[in-house]
């Protein structure tokens, strides 16, 4: 006969294991550096402590560990709600136009099915013309998509016909031999005033000095830790890059500049310290949308220290805006699930 105190201890442990793993395994593992036995450490995790929580629940009944699982429970339960209500508090505005966003649930596999989301926003720290950016991320050119994805997106970038251009890394997955591919995939596709970039993570782990030559090739700036005094119809903007915490180098802030200024960083976990230094707009990527997601539950795994605070889309947080792109690559895992790949082009305006 089914015992209800076994079934709900089972519940309730198997539940915390699989909170313990989203919440502090996963978050601090998917953070460091790639290891050959990353990925199948995560899953080893994942199911003693999914599994191992359902066997040990069922056995121990309401011990006085059931009590403390269910402690561990409620505190998560909290950080998840807090998790919702800041995603509300700093929700950005929705794109303006967006094209092939719609996920169908019999067709979960989305490696490909590019998406274009179109944003505009007004600040007041620019008083030039409209200016519009495409940023583009995580390319992990690896072998495993076809040259025509890469081929599309960049066609949709130039049908925008942006004023800038921005590439916020992990150009390439590690494996420095594709690094030649990036100027015929990149084409000869420029921003009116230019296009910058910032490396991310997996192009420091392959061969970020070669990554940078090739993007000099091909017409693209990198900015590093560096930053960049640009004019746009006679009003001047700045652009900061901010490659922590994976460059050489230690991001510092520059000095404080006069009008707009645009910051690009690989993953949106620096947005508090460039919103701080006095970003008005942030473009990150690394995140990759999760890659991964459940219609209804979101992302599953989201390599950043907040987790899945700013898994994708348009935030603002402390007055800077920041927006982050599913990125159009894919890295390890060969395939996106309910999970598009995107260009994201901004359109930045005068308040008023
Ligand atoms: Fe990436």
């Amino acid at each position: 006969m089914m015992n209800v105190e076994s079934v709900l201890s089972a519940l309730v442990f198997c539940a915390a294991g699989t909170g313990l793993f989203f919440y502090f395994i996963n978050r601090f593992v998917l953070t460091q550096r790639d290891y050959p036995i990353k990925a199948p450490l995560l899953l080893l995790a994942f199911a003693l402590l999914y599994g191992g929580g359902l066997w040990w629940g069922w056995r121990v009944g309401f011990a006085p560990s059931f009590w403390g699982a269910l402690v561990l429970l409620a505190v998560m339960m909290v950080s998840e709600g807090r998790r919702l209500s800041l995603r509300r508090r700093m929700a950005g505005t929705p794109p303006v136009w967006q094209e092939n966003v719609a996920e169908h649930l019999r067709k979960p596999f989305t490696t490909t099915t590019l998406a274009l989301r179109h944003y505009e926003i007004r600040l007041p720290a620019w008083r030039g013309p409209r200016l519009r950016i495409a940023h583009v991320t995580d390319f992990h050119v690896n072998g495993m998509l076809p040259d025509a994805h890469y081929r599309l997106v960049m066609e949709r970038v130039q049908q925008a016909e942006p004023d800038l251009i921005f590439y916020t890394g992990d150009f390439l997955s590690d494996e420095t031999s594709y690094a030649e591919r990036l100027p015929v995939l990149l084409g000869a596709v420029r921003g009116k005033l230019g296009s910058f970039a910032v490396l991310g993570n997996h192009d420091y782990w392959s061969d970020p000095a070669r990554v940078t030559a090739v993007l000099k090739q091909a017409g693209v700036q990198t900015l590093e830790n560096g930053f960049q005094a640009l004019e746009a119809g006679g009003a001047r903007f700045m652009l900061w890059g901010c490659e922590d915490p994976w460059g050489p180098t230690r991001w510092s802030a520059p000095p404080p500049a006069d009008g707009l200024v645009l910051a690009l960083s690989h993953t949106g976990d620096n947005i508090y310290r460039l919103a701080r230094a006095g970003a008005h707009a942030v473009f990150s990527g690394h995140y990759h949308a999760g890659q991964w997601r459940l219609p209804g539950v979101g992302p599953l795994l989201v390599p950043s220290r907040f987790g899945r605070r700013f898994d994708h889309g348009h935030f603002v947080v402390q007055g800077a805006h920041l927006f982050v792109s599913a990125g159009i690559g894919i890295t390890r895992i060969p395939f996106r699930i309910y999970c598009r790949p995107d260009v994201l082009i901004v359109d930045i305006f005068p308040a008023s």
